[in-house]
């Protein structure tokens, strides 16, 4: 599908769905992003409520964190722990897993242990107002 198909599709899905696409769970917001291909948008007027929200994708077992830091840069992160799998949780300014304590910044980094590895990162754009991430391929082990 070429972009330009790409962002006129989206426009037309975000249309229907603006507004309606926030459901809460667990005092978190998940946003219902729309599925095009093998990538995700999310209008960026989702950000206006808060920092982060959390999106439930195809195919991966854990929910992403996609997060606007304080340059308006966006980023996305699994949230499978990189210890033992558990699903980290926002904890204010930084992810928190509820297993053995680890703690990741809101970007992936590591903090604390005993976890030794990043969370792993999508990619994330901006296109037409809307954040674009780009889903691993088929068969990668998220
Ligand atoms: S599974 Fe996350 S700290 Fe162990």
């Amino acid at each position: 599908m070429r972009r330009r198909d790409f962002l006129e599709r989206v426009e037309r899905l975000s249309l229907g769905v603006l507004g309606a696409s926030l459901s809460g769970c667990g005092g978190f917001y998940y946003v219902n992003p729309e599925v095009l291909d093998n990538r995700l948008a999310i209008p960026v007027a989702e950000f206006a409520k808060g920092r982060f929200v959390l999106v439930d994708a195809p195919r991966l077992r854990f929910p992403l964190f996609v997060y606007r830091d304080d340059d308006g840069n966006y980023s996305t992160v699994s949230t499978r722990c990189m210890h033992r799998g558990c699903q980290v949780e926002p904890g204010g300014d930084h992810l928190v897993c509820p297993c053995h304590g680890s703690e990741y910044s809101n970007t992936g980094a590591v903090l604390k242990g005993p976890t030794q590895r990043p969370l792993q990162r999508l990619a994330t754009s901006v296109e037409a107002e809307h954040v674009v991430i780009e889903l691993p391929a088929a068969g990668d082990d998220w």
